[in-house]
C-alpha cells in the first residue's frame, strides 16, 4: 500500500496519515465450490489499479471516531468499513497502545458496490493509517504486529488480506491466502471500466450461482484451469503483450457471470454494447456489476472510454441503472502506485 508523507514518530501526531486504496481487478475468478462456513472456496488472479480512493486518518478532536465522506456515495456512515476497521483494530489491540479516537476523511474515486473492492481497500488502508497514527509498531514489534494486521484484516472481509498485501496476487481459499505475484513485464497494461449506476449485492450473486441452475458456468472448470494457467504464466514472467494475446480467455474466466447477469438485468446488453462498439472482449470484474476491456496503455483505454462515452450519448449503448455509467480509463500497476486523484489533490491537506 503505498504510503505518503510518511511521519517520523515524534511529529506523527500532528500531520495526518494519508493513504490511498487502489481498486482492483480480478483477471479470472473460478469458484471452486461452497464451503461449510458459508463461504466459497476461490481461485483468482487478481491485480490493483492506480484508481484509488483517498484516505486521510488523524487523530480526532471528539471522544469518538468519525468519518466523512466526499465522492462516490459511500453508503451510510455506520456500516462503512474504514470506521468498522478502527474499532476492530482497537478491540484486537486490548489496550496495548492508546488508541485514541481517529478523524478520517475519505474521498471516493472507486465506484461503491462495483466489484472493484473499494471497500475493503478502504478498510485495509483504514486499519493500517490506524495502526501508525497509534504507534503499534513501537508498542507490539514487527511479528506481532504483523499477526495481528492479519486477524483483523480477515475478520473485515474475504478481499482485505489481498489488499494489504499490496500487489498482484493468486488469491485462493475464500479469497483470503493471498500469494504474491511478480510485477508484469513490459509496460503497464491500460484497463478500461464500465460500472452501471447500481450495486451488485456480491451475497446475491453467490447464493444464485449456488440456487439457479441457469447461473452455472457453460464449460465447469475451464475458469479454473485458465486461471491456474494465467498463474503459472505469471510466475514465470508474463509480458504484457502476452497478457493482452490472452484477454479473450480472461475475460471468459469468471464463474459469477452468469449470476452477475441474472441479478443486474440489462448487464448482458451493456456488455454486447461494448463488445459492438470496441471490437475486443470484455470481462466482469469480481461479483460486479464493472466491465473491463485492456489495452496496451492507459491513453488507448482513454480513446475507448471516449468511445464508449459517445456510444452511451447517442443510445447505441445500453447500461443499466438510475444514472449513467460510470466510465474510467486507468491501468494495472504494481504494489504502491496507485494515484493520488486530482480531486483530493486540489484539496491539499
Ligand atoms: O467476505 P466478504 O464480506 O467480502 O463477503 C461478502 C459475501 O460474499 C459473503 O457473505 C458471502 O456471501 C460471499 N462470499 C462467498 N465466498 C467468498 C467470498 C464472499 O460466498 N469466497
Amino acid at each position: 500500500m503505498l504510503r505518503v508523507a510518511d511521519s517520523s514518530p515524534a511529529d506523527r501526531r500532528l500531520s495526518p496519515v494519508i493513504r490511498l486504496p487502489p481498486a482492483k481487478l480480478n483477471l479470472t475468478l473460478a469458484v471452486l465450490g461452497r464451503r461449510s462456513d458459508g463461504y466459497h472456496d476461490l481461485h483468482s488472479v487478481v491485480v490493483p489499479l492506480a484508481l484509488a480512493d483517498r484516505l486521510s486518518v488523524a487523530p480526532a478532536h471528539g471522544p469518538q471516531d468519525s468519518l466523512s465522506v466526499s465522492g462516490h456515495d459511500a453508503g451510510s456512515l455506520a456500516s462503512n468499513l474504514v470506521l468498522r476497521a478502527f474499532a476492530a483494530a482497537r478491540t484486537a489491540l486490548r489496550g496495548a497502545v492508546n488508541s485514541v479516537p481517529l478523524a478520517a476523511r475519505l474521498d471516493k474515486q472507486i465506484p461503491v458496490g462495483a466489484g472493484l473492492g473499494g471497500g475493503s481497500s478502504d478498510a485495509a488502508a483504514a486499519l493500517d493509517a490506524a495502526l501508525d497514527v497509534w504507534g503499534a509498531e513501537a508498542a507490539l514489534g514487527t511479528d506481532e504486529l504483523a499477526t495481528l494486521r492479519g486477524r483483523v484484516a480477515i475478520g473485515l472481509g474475504s478481499d482485505v488480506p489481498f489488499f494489504l498485501a499490496g500487489g498482484a496476487a493468486v488469491l485462493s481459499g475464500r479469497g483470503d491466502i493471498v500469494d504474491p505475484l511478480p510485477a508484469l513485464r513490459g509496460g503497464r497494461p491500460g484497463v478500461l471500466l464500465v460500472t452501471p449506476d447500481l450495486g451488485a449485492s456480491t451475497p446475491l450473486v453467490f447464493s444464485t450461482l449456488d440456487e439457479d441452475p441457469s447461473a452455472a458456468p457453460s464449460d465447469p472448470g475451464s475458469t479454473r484451469a485458465a486461471s491456474n494457467h494465467l498463474a503459472g504464466e505469471w510466475r514465470a514472467g508474463l509480458q504484457t503483450h502476452a497478457l493482452l494475446v490472452r484477454s479473450g480467455v480472461l475475460a471468459s474466466a469468471n464463474d459469477l457471470a452468469g449470476a452477475a447477469d441474472i441479478v443486474v438485468p440489462g448487464l448482458r446488453t451493456l456488455r454486447r454494447g461494448l463488445v459492438r462498439c470496441l471490437g475486443r472482449p470484455v470481462g466482469l470484474s469480481g461479483s460486479g456489476p464493472t466491465l473491463w476491456v485492456l489495452y496496451a496503455s492507459e491513453s488507448e483505454a482513454a480513446a475507448a472510454a471516449e468511445a464508449v462515452r459517445n456510444g452511451v450519448g447517442d443510445g447505441t449503448i445500453v447500461a443499466p441503472g438510475a444514472g449513467r455509467p460510470s466510465i474510467v480509463a486507468t491501468a494495472i500497476v504494481a504494489a504502491g502506485e496507485a494515484r493520488v486523484p486530482p480531486s483530493a489533490e486540489e484539496e491539499g491537506s
